[in-house]
């Protein structure tokens, strides 16, 4: 074996899940954020978590609000996984300048992309410094899935996006 940094990890454990963190604006609009490090943390009750970088505006949204909506994206979302991971929120429609398509989900006034696998509507209910991000225990509330639409991952760490395929 090598001895490899951190930031090579995700090639070795790629296709890597991928997800849109959506957050509301105190204008009531949807942020999107790009986020590839969560994971499910507990089942009864059900609980998620992910961890978000200290730039982040979605964090300072996180902070006030403590509601959220992580979805798994489709496979046509490539363009909106790079448009969403490289501009922040604080200074961009986002859903505006990407001409994303929303909806609403019950339960929740924060829309998320019509393409969309599969929903989780979480409260934050702790978070914990790491250092430069900051990780982020929620209860999920509810989930939304969607059989029809194909889930996107990133490949080679994250350097691609697409479809998964069984070898
Ligand atoms: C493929 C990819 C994966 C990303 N994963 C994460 C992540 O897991 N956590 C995170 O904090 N930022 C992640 N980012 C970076 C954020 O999406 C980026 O900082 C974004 O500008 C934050 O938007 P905001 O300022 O509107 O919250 C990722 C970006 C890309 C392109």
């Amino acid at each position: 074996m090598e001895t490899i940094k951190i930031a090579k990890a995700p090639a070795y454990t790629s296709p890597n899940p991928m997800t849109l963190i959506c957050t509301r604006k105190s204008d009531g609009t949807t942020n999107l954020a790009t986020l590839a490090f969560w994971t499910y943390a507990s089942t009864n009750p059900g609980k998620i978590m992910f961890a978000l970088n200290k730039g982040a505006y979605s964090l300072e949204l996180l902070a006030k609000t403590k509601e959220v909506v992580l979805t798994v994206p489709g496979v046509d979302m490539a363009g909106a996984l790079i448009g969403c991971g490289t501009s922040s929120g604080r200074d961009t429609n986002k859903v505006e300048k990407l001409g994303l398509a929303m909806k609403s989900v019950e339960g929740t006034d924060i829309q998320i992309p019509v393409s969309t696998r599969l929903a989780i509507h979480a409260a934050v209910v702790e978070t914990v410094d790491a250092d430069d991000h900051v990780i982020h225990v929620c209860d999920v509330k509810n989930l939304f899935a969607d059989d029809s639409v194909e889930a996107i991952f990133g490949w080679n760490g994250y350097a691609e996006l697409a479809g998964a395929q069984k070898k």
